[in-house]
């Protein structure tokens, strides 16, 4: 038996009050869509088809894999009207294992279980128990237990609604099955839909037994249709990402103000604080601190770094022994060599520091390679802009530059030399020497303010 997979993800999801597609909005930084897609393929198939509609070449563009099979359902007229655009193109001897892209939390387990129990019948569907089913799809039993419909929150009556077994948007189900149903839907329902929900009824009625599987959680089973429920979706996966962070030995000091949006992979006896917000790929060796407040987006660093608060590091690395912040900013392309200070408001962009240099406060280093051992003034800034292009500025090593001073690049500060603070550099400086450029102190002695008329 082959398994054919099927993801829905026509609708726009109105609930959400958003222009945004649903199956776009992001959870932990990946689409909701994405997260569905990486379960699927987890489950052994022959091809995965996805059903798109709202949000059109935007929702394709979400997955680059080439595996994927796009069917457009122009008009979203209901989950049973999304499937019946698929069904033509899949074998009649598949199973097909349904899934919705706004239920991002399923777990690879309830998935196989599902597919393995459709085997015998060759119709499964997951289910779940709420305490507050509001909704969802409330599972309707006969005398015998046995699963005979599903019906709708705004089509159940009040008896039904107290009902708490819910439908969880997954389940397998025989091609022919499917086929010789799907004729049967209309759309005689309050919210005028033709419901992939009411092939239950159908099937039952069609002698099929449907074989129930209990999701391992509830929580895996949420459905994403409005802002609540995503916030709610996003604690509970970054709560869970927490504590496997913190079984590997990873310091957190709350879990409910912790944010991964990617991937981190990352040493022993690191502290990460409070709302820290890490995103992309991100590496961290051993003993690095990072306080509160900090953004580090696809950044890597060594060993032993301290990060100090409301820092934001992209997509740059960072040595061993590095002191970073409060209120740094490291920018794209940047290398810290080891043991560097970077103080507060400090700018870093596109530019490389070498062992032991110290730019502590106050400066915009753009463009820019420091050699070692070199210390940056406070308030230097490196003119790398003369309006229209780019230019760079070499610093050696063992430099030491003023404060308050301006380098106006294209411009080289070879090894050794000093820049007297308050100097504006446009040219080169020699090594082992001292480069000022100020106006000589005036005095103007018994000077008398002005006063005022
Ligand atoms: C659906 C189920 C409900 C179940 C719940 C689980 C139906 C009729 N109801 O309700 O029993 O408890 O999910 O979360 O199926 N979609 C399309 N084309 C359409 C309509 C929807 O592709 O024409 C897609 C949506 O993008 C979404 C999924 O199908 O990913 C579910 O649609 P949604 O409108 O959210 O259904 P619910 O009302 O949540
Ligand atoms: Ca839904």
């Amino acid at each position: 038996m082959s398994l054919s997979i099927v993801i829905l993800a026509a609708g726009q999801g109105t609930r959400m009050h958003s222009d945004k597609p649903k199956v776009l909005n992001l959870l932990a930084g990946k689409p909701l869509l994405t997260h569905v897609y990486e379960t699927a393929i987890k489950i052994e198939h022959r091809e995965i088809y996805i059903v798109y509609g709202c949000g059109g070449e935007q929702v394709q563009n979400t997955l680059e894999s080439s595996q994927v099979s796009w069917v457009k359902q122009e008009e979203q007229l209901g989950t049973g009207h999304a499937i019946q655009q698929v069904l033509p193109d899949i074998p009649k001897s598949d199973d097909i294992l349904i899934l919705y892209g706004d239920v991002p939390l399923i777990s690879e387990v309830s998935l196989t279980k599902l597919v393995e129990a459709a085997a015998n019948t060759g119709f499964s569907l997951l289910t779940a128990y709420f305490d507050k089913p509001y909704g969802y799809g409330r599972i309707v039993r006969d005398g015998n237990d046995n699963i005979t419909a599903i019906v709708e929150e705004k089509d159940a009556t009040e008896e039904q609604q107290n009902i708490c077994e819910v439908n969880a948007g997954f389940m397998v189900i025989r091609a022919e099955i499917l086929n010789r149903s799907i004729n049967s839907l209309n759309k005689k329902n309050k919210q005028n839909e033709y419901y992939l929900t009411d092939i239950v009824e159908i099937a039952v009625n069609d002698d099929v037994k449907v074989s129930p599987i209990l999701a391992e959680s509830a929580v895996e089973v949420q459905g994403i249709n409005t802002r609540t429920q995503l916030s709610e979706a996003e604690r509970y996966y970054q709560i869970i990402q927490a504590y496997r962070l913190m079984d590997q030995g990873v310091g957190i000091t709350d879990p409910s103000r912790f944010d991964l949006r990617g991937e981190l992979e990352i040493g022993h006896n690191n502290e990460i604080d409070v709302n820290v917000v890490m995103e992309g790929k991100l590496k961290l060796g051993n003993n690095n601190s990072i306080a509160p407040n900090c953004v580090i987006k696809d950044t890597i660093i060594g060993n032993n770094v301290k990060i100090f608060a409301n820092s934001v590091i992209e997509n740059s690395i960072i040595g061993n022994d590095c002191y970073i912040g409060p209120f740094a900013r490291i920018r794209p392309d940047s290398v810290l060599d080891d043991h560097v200070h970077v103080g507060n408001f400090v700018e870093i962009k596109k530019s490389s520091l070498g062992k032991r240099t110290k730019a502590n406060h106050l400066s915009y280093i753009g463009d820019t390679e420091v050699g070692s051992d070199t210390n940056v003034g406070a308030g230097v800034i490196t003119c790398n802009y003369d309006g229209v292009n780019k230019h760079r500025t070499t610093i050696g090593d063992n430099v030491f530059v003023g404060s308050d001073v301006q380098l106006i690049a294209p411009v080289k500060i070879e090894d050794g030399s000093t820049i007297a603070a308050g100097s504006t550099i446009t040219k080169d400086v020699d090594a082992n020497s001292l480069a000022i450029s100020r106006t000589e102190q005036k005095l103007v002695s018994f000077w008398e303010r002005p006063k005022k008329k």
